[in-house]
């Protein structure tokens, strides 16, 4: 017995270290690859679920939404823009209007996609199938997103074009990432300029910096540049448009899922927002910047309407967002 004990010992003691070493590895693969999402709100989703929508879960074909554009190429659109920029015209100004319907506006490719990876159907860090599910699985609803960068790294939208049959638009101020957008063929409006950060058109200087880029034309937007690690100071000249004035070009009011990831400035659109003139369902919106981000960001939306459902980080920081529903929303 006194030579055994020793023995069993030994292969309890091996048995309990593989064990210690499975759990750590197991978790350590575990952290990099989940998101951790926190729910605010325990209640069930509202409204009936219909299982047969639900289940569709391949690529759908649809026609997407045409709207007529008149472009008159002796007009010098750009000059017209500048005047209504230096005028600071209303965002509901019907000259403002025609001029990104007609001059701005890229009408929805009839194009196969040629996308990076044909064959998924989520590219969003699973923030689309949670909207999904809290909006009943809807099909032909609209969305919005901005920034878009290049149409399908991170978008929180081509699952709903994709698969739901949704019409969108997506808001891309970086021409570089503007030009690789329109080669994928995404099956909605798009539009290279920025959101502006007032109720009026204006012209800003962006820094471009593929997934980084953000209007770079105050101290909390240069500090953060500086801050942000191999970033360079690259600058253009942006045109901003207001969200509502976009949406009135489009004859769409009703936005089913508004993404908003910009880098800094969401809080500074979603204050030029006219909430009871645009029926927004649900938003997901990027939080991480400014001091309190996540306090600021959930009591201004929360007052205007809205419930924080989840809040969805990745590891990396790479994802910072808080996905809202319009309170009272009923499918
Ligand atoms: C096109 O624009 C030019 C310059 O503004 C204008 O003179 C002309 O009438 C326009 N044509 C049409 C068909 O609107």
């Amino acid at each position: 017995m006194r030579v055994k004990f020793p023995q069993t010992a030994y292969i309890l003691g091996a048995f309990v270290v593989c064990v210690l070493v499975y759990f750590f590895f197991s978790q350590k693969t575990h952290e990099t690859n989940v998101l951790s999402a926190h729910f605010f709100d325990q209640s069930a989703p509202q409204g009936y679920f219909l299982a047969e929508r639900k289940s569709v879960v391949q690529q759908q074909n649809f026609v997407p939404m045409v709207i007529p554009l008149k472009r008159n190429s002796s007009f010098d659109y750009k000059a017209a823009m500048k005047e209504l920029n230096d005028a600071r015209v209303p965002m509901d100004d019907p000259r403002l209007i025609q001029i990104i319907r007609d001059y701005y506006l890229d009408p929805p490719s009839q194009e196969p996609y040629t996308l990076e990876n044909p064959g998924r159907l989520e590219y969003s860090n699973g923030q689309t199938p949670f909207v999904d599910s809290r909006l009943n699985y809807i099909e032909g609803g609209f969305y919005v997103e901005a920034g878009a960068l290049n149409g399908e790294k991170g978008s929180n939208t081509l699952f709903f074009e994709k698969v739901r049959k949704w019409n969108g638009l997506l808001v891309e101020a970086d021409p570089d990432n503007y030009a690789v957008l329109k080669t994928k063929h995404r099956k909605a409006f798009t539009i290279n300029a920025c959101l502006s950060t007032k109720k009026y058109p204006n012209m800003v200087t962006f820094n471009k910096g593929f997934n980084r880029g953000r209007i770079y034309d105050n101290k909390e937007a240069i500090d953060w540049v500086n801050r942000e690690k191999n970033l360079p100071v690259n600058t253009i000249q942006a045109q901003c448009f207001p969200l509502y004035s976009i949406l009135l070009a489009l004859g769409q009011t009703t936005v089913d899922f508004f993404s908003l990831d910009i880098e800094g400035d969401e809080m500074h659109v979603l204050e030029t927002i006219p909430f009871d003139k645009l029926n927004i369902k649900m938003m997901t919106v990027e939080f991480v910047h400014g001091a309190n981000g996540e306090e600021t960001l959930r009591s201004v939306v929360e007052s205007k309407g809205y419930e924080s459902l989840l809040k969805v980080q990745r590891w990396d920081g790479g994802v910072n967002d808080i996905i809202f529903r319009k309170k009272g929303l009923i499918h």
